[in-house]
Order: structure tokens, then sequence, then C-alpha cells
């Protein structure tokens, strides 16, 4: 089993390019269902958790290529509506096929997506607008058999501003008769991607990125679509975090500052420097880190959740005691004991994390419990005197597209043994 090895102390330097994000290609993958013609998408991540959507349009009966960052899809002929429970297993954000299946087929077949490590990740929100826009949904036997003779169109008033819920309805909405408006939509960065998409793809879109999107149900417009994905915020917060932690002077390209102004603003408040172009973030820490003011996960444009492990290791390195509350997740606070395991000094009650900084982080066997938990053990080995070896790295190959080699590229002692 492969192991990440690093040898920590080192700080790093030099320039790193940020993949295409994970978390917008997923559902754009699922949305290119719907095309007439060729779909070309361009800065795609080289990740499992792609390959595994991939693997579900093939079982659709669409014609797949993945050429270095580019993925083309021929889905004309895709009749299928199913995605079996070894696929669904892999992947469990897969329910973001379920809207796309429906909009095409008029039927899916899905087993239940299975809870996964930050806790049971319920589906409620999804159903509940599927319904709303016309689907007929049973749960048998662990699958979630839907049909939809028709879609039309209907106000989707979301609880919680639930991101996958928020695509599924979007994606749903464009082959509903008439106009279904979105509130409480979830503003992430990955929404406006996938609004562009829809766009491009001939359907209409409004407000995709704000808490209200309005979508005219339609048909696609013939011929191919082109598109190039958005970069990862979260890849560049980890960078991000990794420069903090370890110290050195590191430039990220092919990112957009807009979408981490969150995570630059932390970082400028624990003393790093922070430097901004057009597509570009320089992140220099010299001095010694201090504390930053207690750090909230909050939907877009709060803080996101996912940068809360990584940037929390990073924290471990600051001057004063650090304050993460966890509001989305209820089991995000995985990679805590693993960090303890290299000395961190981390008190734990429920939701509230306390982290003490100054931490004399030395290297130790580590596993990672899931992606962004991973994260935040190569962040922390990176600044920690001595070896350490993350097993289980899987978890880290899903969301990041070999961070060993960005990082070594940056003057890291880290190998993937
Ligand atoms: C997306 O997951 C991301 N995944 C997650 O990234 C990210 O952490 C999360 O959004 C929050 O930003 C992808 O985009 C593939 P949610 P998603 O629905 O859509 C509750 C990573 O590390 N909820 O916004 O599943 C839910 O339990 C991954 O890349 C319901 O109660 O997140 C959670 O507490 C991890 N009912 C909250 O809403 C529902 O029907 C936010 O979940 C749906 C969600």
């Amino acid at each position: 089993m492969s192991i990440i090895r690093i040898n920590g102390g080192k700080r790093l330097y030099g320039t790193v390019k940020v993949s295409g994000s994970k978390n917008s290609v997923l559902p754009i993958l699922s949305a290119s269902l719907l095309t007439e013609g060729k779909t070309v998408l361009h800065n795609c991540p080289n990740l499992s958790d792609v390959d595994a959507a991939i693997k579900i349009l093939n079982h659709l009966g669409c014609k797949t290529e993945k050429t270095g960052d580019t993925i083309t899809i021929y889905s004309r002929d895709s009749q299928a509506c199913d995605v079996p429970d070894s696929l669904m297993r892999e992947m469990r954000s897969s329910v973001i096929f379920l809207g796309a299946i429906l909009a095409k087929v008029g039927m899916a077949v899905l087993s239940m997506p299975g809870g996964c490590e930050l806790g049971p990740r319920p589906i409620d929100l999804h159903l509940k607008a599927l319904r709303d826009l016309g689907a007929e949904i049973r749960e048998e036997g662990g699958n979630l058999i839907c049909h939809a003779k028709e879609l039309t169109g209907c106000r989707i008033d979301l609880a919680i501003p639930s991101v996958g819920a928020t695509e599924n309805s979007m994606i749903a909405a464009c082959a509903a008769k008439g106009t279904t408006i979105i509130t409480n939509a979830a503003r992430e960065p990955e929404i406006r991607d996938l609004g562009n998409f829809l766009n491009l793809m001939g359907y209409k879109v409004h407000g995709a990125g704000t808490s209200v999107i309005t979508v005219m149900g339609g048909k696609p417009k013939p011929g191919d679509v082109e598109y190039t994905v958005m970069p990862d915020r979260i890849v560049a917060a980890t960078y991000m975090a990794a420069a903090a932690g370890a110290g050195g002077d590191i430039t990220l390209t092919n990112v957009l500052p807009g979408d981490v102004e969150c995570i630059t603003k932390v970082l400028r408040q624990m003393g790093c420097g922070i430097y901004m172009g057009e597509d570009n973030i320089r992140v220099v820490s010299n001095s010694p880190l201090k504390a930053p003011p207690p750090i909230k996960t909050m939907p877009y444009p709060g803080f996101p959740t996912d940068a809360q492990p990584p940037m929390m290791a990073a924290c471990l390195m600051a001057d004063g005691t650090s304050v993460f509350i966890e509001t989305i997740f209820e089991n995000r606070f995985r990679h805590i004991p693993e960090l303890r395991r290299m000395g961190a000094n981390i008190a734990v009650d429920g939701r509230v994390a306390m982290v003490k900084g100054g931490a004399k982080l030395h290297g130790a066997p580590v596993r990672a419990t899931d992606l962004r938990a991973g994260a935040a053990l190569v962040v922390a080995a990176l600044a920690a005197k001595g070896q350490t070896d993350i097993s289980d790295i899987k978890h880290i190959e899903r969301g990041y597209d070999d961070l060993p080699g960005a990082l070594r590229e940056l003057g890291a002692d880290i190998a993937r043994i």
C-alpha cells in the first residue's frame, strides 16, 4: 500500500499551478449528459473522483476520452438510467448524477448513497427539490427509484444552502417545462461555474452564485460545447496553508483570488504577506505566525469547511491559541487525533477545536481518514521536524492531483512510496 513520506522543516519556494476544481468538474460532467453534441472540458483535474464520474458516464452509455486535462464526452446515445452500487460507493457525491439522469431519461435508479467519513450525508433536500419538480421517488431495498414523465418548473425553497441539492435542482430544472426559482441556493463559486456551463449548453440560468437562481426550462442548443473548468479554490487554500506553516515564499498560478478571499484574509491576520494578481497569488511566510481570530466554517462566502483541516494544521505553527468552529459537518475533526500524534495540542469540545499554537511538531506515522484531513497531515508534516509517513493516501488522491509532485517542485522533501 502506498504512503506519502515527508521529511519536514524545509521552507517552500517557487511557483505552482493550481489544478481545475474537483467540486466544479463533477456536476459539470453530470450536466454533460444533457448535451446534444460533443462536450469538451479543459482544465479537468486528474483525480480518482473524476475517474469514478467518467466510469458512471460510460456505464450510462456515454463515450468518453481523457487526454491530459481535457475530457471529451459524447452523451447523445446514453439511455441507461441506473448507477450501480459499486459505482455509487466509489464516489459518495455520485448523487450529483440524479438530476441529470432524471432530466434526460425520465427515470433514475441509484443505490442510496452511504454516509462518508464526515458523517451522515443526507440527501433529503435533493429528493424534496426533485419531487417539487414533479418526480416520483421511492426508496426500495436500498435503492432510490425515481420517475418523472415530465418535470415542471416551480419554486424550490432549500432549507439549507446545500451545494449538491442546488446543483441537482439547477440541472433538473433545465429540462423542466416552464421556469424554476431556487431560493436559499448555495452561492459557492462551483455553482457559478455550473451555471456558466449550462448557459453555454443553451439553457437559460440566471443568478448562479447568488441565493436566488432562476432557470428557464428548455432544450440544449444543437452542436458541441467546449468549456474550461474553474480553478480549485480548496487546492489553492491547501498550498497556501502549506507555505504558511512551513514558511517560505510561493506563487500560485491559475487561481481566482476572489474565490479564496476568506483564506487570504486569515493568512494576512496570521502575519503572512499576500500579494494578488489577476490569476495568481503570492504567499510570503517569513516572520513567526500569530493565531488568527476565531474561524467559523460557513456556507460561501463564509470560511469553507473544506479548508478547515489544512488551515488548522498551519495554525499549529502560530503563536497563541486558534479557535475553529465547524458548523457544516458533524465529524470533520478526524485529523485532530492524527495531528496529536505529531505533538499537536488541540482540545475539542463538540464542534469547537482550540488549537494551542507554537507547537514543536515532530514526524510520526499517521493515517489519512478523509480527503481534507489527509491534506492537513501533509501541511503539518511539512512543518514538523523529522520524518512523517502518511498511510491511506487514497483519500488524498481523491481530491489532489499529484500533491507530492507539486510540493516537491516547491522544495519539499516529499515522496509517494
Ligand atoms: C459539497 O458537498 C462538496 N462536495 C463538499 O466537498 C463540501 O464540503 C460541501 O459541498 C460544503 O461546501 C462536492 O461538491 C462534490 P452540502 P455536498 O449539501 O453538496 C446538509 C470535499 O472535501 N445536507 O452543501 O454534499 C449536509 O449534511 C467535499 O471536496 C442536508 O441536511 O454538501 C451538510 O451538513 C467534502 N440534506 C450541509 O447540508 C441534504 O439533502 C452541507 O452539505 C444535503 C445536505
